[in-house]
């Protein structure tokens, strides 16, 4: 079996007990790098001066090799907070009005991809298999082919791919596009970002489709596909069922004194639709005046990003927002909105998910959302809660069961809200049953293996030439310091 390379712009480093930080994608990817043995390459999420990048960091942990880089202040501005998060991560999550085209941030965006495979080439084995992960590194695959890499390359993308007509209102889709198509393999979390994929290439004329997944460009023959993430769903449901002895979730009983919880779990991200919950939430108190004193909605919410402005912005707008609607609707002993902003670790959630009557899970627009899949694996099967899903995340494309709103409709989920909390046990164990199938099925270790498998058994249609690739013309355009040079 071939080794294993996997680079994503964060890396989950095992603290010093060799632990991996909870997530089931750390856990996936990590019991695939242990079976071929491997290397995770991505950036440390520390930055320095032009001069000070010293080599990589490296922690080994039996067969697996993690290797951090550092960055410089300037990458991390343009290449991080500029091009990944304030162009791409708003363009593919439609939100074109908070995108910040900048020649700056996207040459830089292009140059640390070159600078990451720098990194990786030294330690590239003819046969390894690398697997590269989310927006930040599109263009890590035609990096290391312009350097002569041969070897079979994947990527697959967390996030949403957008529509033709959003995608293409970015200075440098083509180039994205391009750099896309240097891959073997290209993984998607649904069908339909896979079409908006295809599309793009349709309406720039790159190319032809072959078939359902394969798709040819140039002299190049690579496969696009869904592959939806799952999660660890028997050890998640196995944690939640535990959590229920904690001292945390007598506590939580205990201060709840009868009340229904409802519960949503978000990174502070103006994706994830918090305002319009917020919004639903308050309209369904106000038209179920009944409800109120009885039910709590518990928010946790992570701030994240906050370097970036539209953030910033964002963590002022919420806090101030679930203010008002404590001021306005609470008494002296009933709070309507519990608004937390720190993470909590996977036992305590799965314990508030389990206690949890009813779950939102509202994004406006979202890869995939791992939240509903824990929620629905947290439930007790005798009486499981109900879980409330956005048809704008990808999870609503496997989760058919759950009850579907459209989030931008505030009046419509807080009906939806009315008759979820209202469900009978009947129906909530029949939607819950559907739901937890699917999860078994499609866990994230079949996820990893799907992806792996079709990453080692294409054949690559043709060897991938030493010449430039079709992406090198953007370092003409755009980069002008494209020379610059970072110490190895
Ligand atoms: O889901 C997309 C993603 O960018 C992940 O890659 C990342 O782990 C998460 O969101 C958190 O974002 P960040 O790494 O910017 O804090």
């Amino acid at each position: 079996m071939s080794r294993l390379i996997v680079v994503s712009n964060r890396v989950p480093v095992p603290d010093k007990r060799g632990t991996a930080p909870a997530g089931g994608l750390a856990v996936a990817l990590k019991t695939a790098l242990e079976a071929r043995g491997g290397l995770w390459l991505g950036w440390s999420g520390r930055s320095c001066g032009e001069d000070e990048i010293g080599p990589l960091t490296s922690v080994k942990e039996g067969n697996i090799e993690y290797a951090l880089t550092d960055l410089t202040q300037q990458d991390v501005e343009e290449y991080y907070q500029g091009f990944a998060n304030r162009v791409l991560w708003p363009i593919c999550h439609y939100r074109l009005d908070l995108a910040e085209y900048g020649r700056r941030e996207m040459a830089g965006y292009f140059r640390v991809n070159r600078f990451f495979a720098s990194r990786l080439l030294p330690m590239l084995r003819e046969d390894d298999l690398i697997w590269v992960h989310d927006y930040h590194l599109i263009p890590l695959a035609a990096e290391l082919r312009r350097q002569g890499v041969r070897n079979r390359i994947g990527f697959f993308l967390h996030i949403p791919w957008p529509a033709p007509d959003v995608f293409l209102t970015m200075p440098v889709h083509e180039e994205l596009l391009k750099g896309l198509t240097e891959y073997d393999v290209i993984g998607f979390q649904t069908v339909h970002d896979r079409e908006n994929f295809a599309d793009c290439l349709a309406r720039q004329g790159l190319g032809k489709r072959l078939g359902t997944t394969r798709f040819m460009v140039g002299e190049q023959a690579f496969t696009a596909k869904p592959y939806p993430i799952g999660i660890e769903t028997d050890e998640f449901a196995g944690i939640a069922r535990r959590a229920s002895e904690t001292t945390l979730h007598r506590r939580m009983l205990q201060s709840l004194d009868g009340k229904a919880l409802i519960i949503g779990v978000d990174r502070l991200d103006y994706s994830k639709g918090i305002t319009q919950r917020i919004d639903a939430f308050e309209t369904f108190l106000t038209r179920h005046p009944d409800s109120q004193r009885h039910v709590t909605l518990l928010q946790i919410t992570p701030k994240s990003r906050s370097e970036v402005p539209e953030y910033e912005a964002m963590q002022r707008t919420v806090a101030e927002q679930a203010g008002r609607v404590n001021g306005a609707l609470g008494t002296v002993d009933w709070v309507p909105i519990r608004y937390v902003n720190r993470s909590l670790r996977r036992p305590a959630l799965a314990g508030l998910y389990r206690m949890a009557k009813l779950a939102m899970v509202t994004p406006l627009r979202d890869g995939m959302n791992l939240v509903a899949k824990e929620y629905v694996a947290a439930q007790n099967e005798e009486d499981p809660g109900v879980l409330l899903l956005s048809r704008f995340a990808g999870a609503a494309q496997e989760l058919k069961e759950a009850v579907l709103v459209n989030p931008y409709d505030v009046e419509g989920t807080a009906e939806a809200l009315a008759r979820g909390l209202a469900m009978p046990l009947e129906e909530r164990r029949q939607r819950w049953q559907g739901m937890m199938a699917t999860l078994r099925e499609n866990d994230v270790f079949a996820w990893c293996r799907a992806f792996l498998d079709d990453l080692s058994g294409n054949a690559r249609t043709t060897a991938p030439s030493a010449a430039p690739p079709k992406t090198a013309g953007y370092r003409m355009t755009l980069d002008p310091e494209g020379t610059r040079r970072h110490r190895l």
